[in-house]
């Protein structure tokens, strides 16, 4: 907020002193126009989701379709808003960061003080080809919803819930994943997981505490629901159990697991796709897919997906600021690949540290704005290598308090649940271990 205050004072300043020129510093010398200068920001960084049939609410390819925006795009992309990305800069690096320099907001910036103009139609770059359909390839097997959802015209939509039986009769390792919404414009993410048969024999290596505060408030006794049915009990039983498999939000490219490694699918597991739909005064429907590349070859190291949760919290009615922390230790040898933090509607920020056997520390992930309509995977550009013995601290805040917009109702105590009036505290991470390698896996010698 501040260096934007900076930045259009310096743009004001530099506006009475030389009205023609042009202007903040690292903007070209010359009028930036749309074809020129403006197309290939976009191209780059925007039409991804801003394009026909995205979840972007508008295009942004053409000049007519862009001039409208002009003033929205230099304020969303000012205020960080735009491109969708919450991490901090200066920890850790990502291969699927989107930003833009600040050369590139300079430009869309002194673009609109100066009118917007379109230039010269030549300049224009051709607009980038994006593959239609499966982004993976021909997928080796897709599942998808047992039926449409009827998505409405308004208001708030509860998660959906569908279980699709694999059928598998072997464990299955993937190697790319590709979840494919029916009607993007409405599906705002999904997280498939896998409802495995029985409590796999895999060994885990990471040993998770909450970490509870000693003048934490006690818990006040649960609002008493109606009794479940037994299958309602069941239900809830199984799916408590899934292990994440992909979360995908709107723009996310698909998972494409490093050589060597790929995730497993135990034989007779089930995909449990939870769907969240937002409302945007059209009625619409929808039936999501996802697409698996199948690994050749048993993999040398399987991927897993970790939680390093607090359930324990308790979050006091109008708190604004209220910290809750969990940590991991490694028991083996491993490697980090995605990060990803996980809250509900009053989360706030959350940040992963990771302490080193030699007492070194390392913030690896800031997200110090979460907004819970985006799902972001983190794919680190290079994997943490964490000896035996490091420990990953997760510390999240949350803001209970009226000044949250997001917040259903202050007036409510909270803790851990599956509702999104309830909170999650999860920082997940996907990693492989070193040594304690499952059956069906064959690494190569090298330990
Ligand atoms: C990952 C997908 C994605 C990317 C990449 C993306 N957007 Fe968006 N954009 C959205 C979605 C979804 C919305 C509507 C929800 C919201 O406002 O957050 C939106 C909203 C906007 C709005 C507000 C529209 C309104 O109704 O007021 C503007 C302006 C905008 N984007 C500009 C941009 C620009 C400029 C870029 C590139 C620098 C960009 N976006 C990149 C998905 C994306």
């Amino acid at each position: 907020m501040r260096r934007m205050l900076l930045s259009s004072a310096c743009l004001a300043l530099v506006g009475l002193s030389n009205p023609g020129a042009l202007l903040a510093q690292g903007a070209p010398a010359r009028q930036p126009t749309f074809t020129k200068d403006v197309a290939p920001i976009l191209y780059k960084n925007c039409i991804g989701c801003h394009r026909a049939g995205e979840i972007g609410p508008m295009s942004l390819v053409t000049y007519d379709e862009v001039r409208p925006w002009a003033r929205a795009i230099r304020d969303r992309v000012n205020s960080g808003q735009m491109p969708p990305w919450f991490a901090e800069g200066d920890h850790g690096r990502f291969t699927n960061e989107r930003r833009l320099t600040d050369a590139e907001k300079a430009t869309l910036t002194a673009w609109v003080a100066a009118g917007a103009p379109q230039g010269n139609r030549k300049d224009l770059p051709a607009v980038p080809r994006f593959t239609d359909g499966w982004q993976i390839g021909k997928p080796d097997a897709v599942f998808e919803m047992p039926e449409p959802f009827a998505i409405p015209a308004s208001g708030t939509i509860e998660y959906q819930y569908y279980e699709v039986p694999t059928n598998f009769t072997e464990d299955r390792w993937i190697q790319a994943a590709e979840v494919r919404p029916g009607d993007p414009k409405h599906v705002h993410h999904v997280i498939v997981s896998v409802i495995e048969p029985q409590k796999a024999e895999r060994p885990s290596i990471l040993q998770v505490k909450p970490i509870v505060p000693p003048n934490q408030p006690p818990a006040p006794p649960r609002a008493a629901r109606p009794p479940l049915s037994d299958t309602e009990r069941a239900t809830a039983a199984r799916r408590a159990g899934a292990i994440t498999l992909v979360p995908w939000a709107g723009g996310e490219e698909p998972h494409v697991y490093p050589e060597g490694t790929a995730k497993r699918i135990p034989a007779g597991s089930i995909l449990l796709f939870s769907q969240h739909y937002t409302a945007n005064g059209t009625a619409s429907s929808d039936r999501t897919k996802i697409g698996f590349i199948f690994s050749k070859e048993p993999p040398k190291r399987e991927i897993r997906t970790g939680q390093i949760l607090n359930t324990q919290f308790v979050i006091p009615p109008g708190a604004g600021d209220v910290q809750v922390e969990a940590e991991a230790t490694m028991l083996d040898d491993a490697k980090v690949w995605t990060l990803h933090p996980h809250m509900h509607l009053r989360g706030k920020d959350m940040t992963y540290t990771v302490i080193y056997p030699d007492g070194r520390s390392e913030v690896v992930l800031k997200v110090p704005r979460y907004y819970p309509d985006w799902q972001t995977d983190y794919y680190l550009r290079e994997p943490l290598v964490l000896p035996k013995g490091s420990r990953i601290h997760v510390t999240a805040h949350f803001d209970n308090s009226p000044g949250n917009k997001y917040n259903p109702n202050p007036n409510d105590t909270i803790r851990w649940g599956e509702q999104s009036w309830e909170e999650m505290m999860i920082g997940w991470l996907t990693y492989t271990a070193d040594h304690a390698e499952p059956p069906g896996v064959r690494p190569t010698g090298q330990q």
